[in-house]
C-alpha cells in the first residue's frame, strides 16, 4: 500500500515505524481476511485461551442476531488477568493511575487479580449471581477497573454510568437494568473540584427501587450518608474475611452476556448496548494489537473515561487481553496548568496517547509552549476517536505533539461495534480527516436512500455489510427495536446513523450523525434526553434541541423552549433550566443557549423538525418543507 501513489494530501509512514510495527503489509492481512473470513477470526481466537472449543465461529442461521465461537467456554477476566498471572507478565505493571490531586497507585498483573477477586467475593457476599445486573457509577479511579472485572469474573453484567451524568440519567439506568447493586464513589475529582457522586446516587436511588446494596468506594473524603442495612464502604469489606483472596471463574459461554452499556439513539430513551465474553475479547484484542501496535515494553494511554465504550474497550480490557501496561488518569487535562498530559507523558514515560479531538483542540488552545517544554521522545502512536477529526487539529497533533515520528490512529466506530471499524494501522498511509479503511475483512460502504452504492465522493449513509466479532448482540430486554434501529432500513446491511464519503482510493470520510444524537466533545447525547430533561421543569411546556457547530467540543447543544402560561420569558430562567438540565441529565448536556420561542416547527404526525431549526439557525435553505405542518 505503501508505493501506490494515493490522492489528496498524504502522509507516509516512515521505514522505521513500518519496519518495527506487528503488521507490515496491511493489504496482505486484508487479502487473507477476505479470503477466509471465519478462518482469520479464528486464527486470532487460538491466540487466546478457552474453556472449551467453539463449534462455529460465526452462527448467521439467526440473523441479524448473529452468534460468534457458539458453544465455546470462556470468561473474559480470565484471558485478562488469570493468564498472565501464570507467566513472566505476573509482575509486569497492568495499571498505573495517578489522581488529579497527584496521588499515585500503580498495580501489577499480580495485584490486579488479587484485589479483583476479593472485590468479586464482595459481591458475592451481596448476593450478586451470574446475570445479575450490578451498576458502577464512579470518576475514573483503579476501583472502576476492578469493579467491572469483579463483575464479569462472577458472571455478573456490569452497566457502567458515567461519572458526568447526574441523577435523572442514573435513575433511568439503575432502574432499566434493574439492579441490584450500585458500586458508587463518595467522590470524583474534577478540576480541582469535588463532584458528590454518592450524594447524586442517593437522589437517584429514592426514586429508584431495584437496588438493595450500596457498595462505597472512597475516594475523596468528605461527609457522606450512609443508609443502614443498604450502603457499606469498599475499604472495610476488603479488609474482613469475606474478601478472600481466591475466588472461583465462572464458566461462561461464548454468548453470555459480558456488559450493558447506555447510549443516545435515535428516539426516546437511551439503549442498552450488549456485548457478550467470546466475540467481543477476540475483537478487542485484535484490533488493539494490530492498530495501537501493542509491544510488551509499551506503556498506553488511552485518555478516555471507563464509563463510555471507549473505556470499556481500550482503557478495560483491551490492553489487559494485550497483558499491556496501561496508564490511568483521573482528572483534567489543564488541572492544575494546561501541561498537565505533556508532564504525565514525560513522567511515566508513554508510548501511546490515544485521546479525542476535542481535547486536541482544547489543548491547542493553550499554544505550543506547553507542549514543547516537555520532553515527549518516547511517544510512537497517537490516536484519535470520538467524532471526525478537522485536518487543523490533526497536524497539530502531529507536528507539535509527535514531532513528526508519530503515525495518529485515527479510529472510527461506536458503542454498538465494540471495536475499531474503520481505522489505520501504523504501516498505512493517512490523510488527514479519514480513518482510511474497514478493519482487514470488514466490508463497509456509502449507499444512497435505496440502499445502492454511491460514487466515490459522494455523500450517503455509513453502512457495514459483514458481522464482526464485538458487534452488538442485542438492545437489552428489546429485540425488536435492535432489529428495527439498526437492521430494518436495509436488508442486510447495519446502518450506523452515520454520513460519510468514499474517496477515490477507497478511505472513508465520515462526515457526522443522521439521527437526533449529538456529539458534544466527543460525548454521546440524545435530543431526546435533554429535551425530557427540560420538560421536566415545572415552567417548560414544549423543547426541542438541536447540535451546532462549536470551535473545541465539535457540537453544541442548542435548545428552544415554550414555556407553560403564566411563565415570563428571562435571563434568569433560562440560567435556571440550564442549571436544571445539568442536574438531572449531567454537566455535558447543559444547553449552550435557550431560546425562548412561541412554536416549534412539527410534522402533521406532531414530531419536531429539527432539522429545519438547524437549517435556520445556520442561516441554510431547510430543504424540503412538504410535511410541515405550521
Ligand atoms: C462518531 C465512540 C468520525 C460517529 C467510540 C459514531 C467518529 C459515533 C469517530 C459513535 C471518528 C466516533 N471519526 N466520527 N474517528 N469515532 N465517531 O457510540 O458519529 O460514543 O457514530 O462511540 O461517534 O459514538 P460512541
Amino acid at each position: 500500500m505503501a508505493d501506490i501513489k494515493l490522492h489528496g494530501e498524504v502522509f507516509y509512514p516512515s521505514k522505521k515505524v513500518v519496519q518495527y510495527a506487528n503488521i507490515k503489509d496491511w493489504d496482505e492481512l486484508d487479502k487473507k481476511a477476505k479470503e477466509d473470513y471465519p478462518g482469520f477470526w479464528e486464527s486470532i481466537a487460538a491466540e487466546l485461551d478457552w474453556f472449551g472449543k467453539w463449534d462455529k465461529v460465526i452462527d448467521e442461521s439467526q440473523k441479524p442476531f448473529y452468534k460468534w465461537f457458539t458453544n465455546a467456554k470462556v470468561n473474559i477476566v480470565y484471558n485478562c488477568l488469570d493468564r498472565h498471572v501464570k507467566t513472566s507478565r505476573r509482575n509486569k505493571l497492568a495499571l498505573i493511575w495517578e489522581g488529579e490531586n497527584g496521588e499515585f497507585k500503580a498495580y501489577s498483573y499480580y495485584a490486579l487479580h488479587r484485589d479483583t477477586c476479593k472485590f468479586a467475593n464482595i459481591l458475592k457476599s451481596m448476593g450478586v449471581k451470574k446475570g445479575d445486573r450490578v451498576t458502577i457509577y464512579m470518576g475514573r479511579v483503579p476501583e472502576i477497573v476492578m469493579a467491572m472485572l469483579a463483575c464479569a469474573r462472577i458472571g455478573a453484567i456490569h452497566s457502567v454510568v458515567y461519572g458526568g451524568f447526574s441523577v435523572e440519567a442514573l435513575h433511568e439506568r439503575l432502574e432499566d437494568s434493574h439492579s441490584k447493586v450500585l458500586i458508587v464513589a463518595d467522590g470524583a475529582y474534577q478540576r480541582g473540584k469535588i463532584v458528590k457522586l454518592k450524594d447524586i446516587a442517593d437522589e437517584a436511588l429514592e426514586r429508584a427501587a431495584s437496588v438493595e446494596h450500596v457498595l462505597v468506594v472512597k475516594r475523596t473524603g468528605q461527609d457522606v450518608k450512609m443508609e443502614v442495612g443498604r450502603d457499606m464502604w469498599y475499604h472495610e469489606l476488603m479488609n474482613m474475611p469475606i474478601a478472600n483472596r481466591s475466588c472461583e471463574m465462572e464458566e461462561m459461554d461464548s454468548e453470555d452476556p459480558l456488559f450493558i452499556l447506555y447510549t443516545s439513539g435515535t428516539t426516546g430513551k437511551p439503549k442498552a448496548i450488549l456485548h457478550t465474553h467470546g466475540g467481543y475479547m477476540v475483537g478487542v484484542y485484535a484490533t488493539l494489537k494490530y492498530v495501537f501496535d501493542i509491544h510488551d515494553e509499551d506503556r498506553y494511554w488511552c485518555a478516555a473515561d471507563p464509563g463510555w465504550i471507549t473505556g470499556h474497550s481500550y482503557i478495560v480490557y483491551g490492553p489487559l487481553l494485550n497483558g499491556a501496561t496501561s496508564f490511568l488518569y483521573e482528572g483534567a487535562p489543564t488541572h492544575p496548568y494546561p501541561n498537565r498530559w505533556w508532564q504525565m507523558i514525560e513522567r511515566y514515560g508513554i508510548n501511546i496517547l490515544y485521546t479525542a479531538p476535542t481535547a486536541i483542540r482544547g489543548l491547542m488552545r493553550f499554544g505550543d509552549a506547553w507542549v514543547t517544554r516537555h520532553d515527549l521522545s518516547s511517544l510512537r502512536l497517537l490516536g484519535s476517536v470520538g467524532e471526525p477529526i478537522n485536518p487543523e487539529a490533526w497536524k497539530w497533533y502531529y507536528t507539535v505533539v509527535g514531532k513528526e515520528n508519530c503515525p495518529i490512529m485515527d479510529t472510527w466506530w461506536q458503542t454498538e461495534t465494540g471495536m475499531f471499524m474503520i481505522t489505520p494501522m501504523p504501516c498505512v498511509p493517512l490523510k488527514p480527516g479519514s480513518g482510511t479503511k474497514p478493519f482487514p475483512g470488514i466490508v463497509m460502504d456509502v449507499v444512497n436512500e435505496e440502499g445502492e452504492s454511491v460514487k466515490p465522493n459522494e455523500e450517503g449513509y455509513l453502512v457495514i455489510k459483514t458481522p464482526w466479532p464485538a458487534m452488538i448482540r442485542t438492545i437489552y430486554k428489546d429485540d425488536k427495536r435492535y432489529e428495527e434501529q439498526y437492521w430494518g432500513k436495509y436488508a442486510g446491511m447495519y446502518l450506523t446513523g452515520d454520513s460519510a464519503k468514499k474517496d477515490e482510493d477507497g478511505y472513508f470520510w465520515v462526515i457526522g450523525r443522521v439521527d437526533d444524537v449529538i456529539k458534544v466533545s466527543g460525548y454521546r447525547l440524545g435530543t431526546a434526553e435533554i429535551e425530557s430533561a427540560l420538560v421536566s421543569h415545572s415552567a417548560v411546556a414544549e423543547a426541542a434541541a438541536i447540535g451546532l457547530p462549536h470551535e473545541v467540543k465539535g457540537n453544541a447543544i442548542h435548545t428552544y423552549v415554550i414555556l407553560k402560561s403564566g411563565f415570563v420569558k428571562s435571563h434568569e430562567l433560562a440560567e435556571e433550566l440550564r442549571r436544571h438540565v445539568g442536574h438531572e441529565v449531567g454537566p455535558i448536556a447543559k444547553p449552550e443557549s435557550i431560546e425562548f420561542v412561541d412554536s416549534l416547527p412539527k410534522t402533521r404526525s406532531g414530531k419536531i423538525m429539527r432539522r429545519v431549526l438547524k437549517a435556520k439557525a445556520l442561516g441554510q435553505d431547510p430543504g424540503n418543507l412538504s410535511t410541515l405542518e405550521n
